[in-house]
């Protein structure tokens, strides 16, 4: 079982993939930890964000280690854990720099198509999350979802992960922080319209139990 889902930032995919991986008892693969890891290790080893070709190559060479268990996702590089690192503010500000790379996108891709192949002959199956998972890293996955809500609902979410509190100051801040990277992200992924054949589930009426209960309506029927 191959359960493919992508959605823009604070539409809960990353928590509700998990919490589906695991009521199908399958492993886990998060794909922007893995831009993320990227970003964070070309800030580590001094390799320079706008150097398209360099960035590339450390795609290329990255010693990446992903753990594939939904109840605890790790990521490590070179055999250290940076399961915290990679979602500082200092990463999550630069990581679209990374991704728009154009050269860094195919490199990490095929990547993403080997973790996915080698965690689905272990487990049985995967839930692989992301941004353009359902329509260029797995488009034959059995099961294809565009997870969205509304701005607003988005950014309450985002909200209260990053300041434990949805008051106006710390929407703002997110909005901030939210709005300009799906702003920069946008050349690479754009959510208002699902891909042929992209079951469409919109979580913005949702809570948590709903949204996974939603998505496990679509793998089951
Ligand atoms: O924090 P959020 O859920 O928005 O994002 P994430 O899933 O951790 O991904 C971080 C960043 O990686 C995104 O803002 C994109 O720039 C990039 N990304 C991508 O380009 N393609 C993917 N399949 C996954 C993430």
């Amino acid at each position: 079982m191959i359960v493919a889902i992508d959605g823009p930032s604070g539409s809960g995919k990353s928590s509700v993939s998990r919490a589906v991986a695991t009521a199908l008892g399958v492993g886990f693969l998060d794909t922007g930890a893995m831009y993320r890891a990227l970003t964070w290790w070309c800030l580590d080893s001094g390799i320079d964000l706008d150097d398209r070709d360099a960035v590339a190559q450390a795609a290329t060479r990255m010693p990446l280690e992903q753990g594939y268990d939904p109840d605890a996702p790790t990521v490590a590089v070179a055999g250290r854990d940076i399961t915290a690192e990679i979602r500082t503010t200092e990463v999550s500000t630069r990581v679209s720099a990374v991704a728009t790379n154009v050269l860094v996108r195919p490199v990490l891709q095929q990547r993403q198509r080997e973790a996915m192949a080698a965690i689905a002959a272990e487990t049985g199956g995967v839930v692989a999350e992301g941004r353009d998972i359902t329509t260029v890293v797995a488009p034959d996955a059995d099961v294809r979802i565009l997870l969205t809500a509304s701005e607003e609902a988005r950014l309450r979410r985002r909200s209260a992960e990053l300041h434990g509190t949805t008051d106006d100051a710390a929407v703002e801040a997110t909005r901030d922080q939210i709005v300009r990277r799906d702003r920069e992200d946008s050349t690479v992924s754009q959510f208002t319209v699902a891909a042929d054949g992209v079951v469409t589930v919109d979580t913005s009426d949702l809570d948590f139990d709903g949204s996974v209960a939603a998505v496990l309506a679509v793998v089951r029927r």
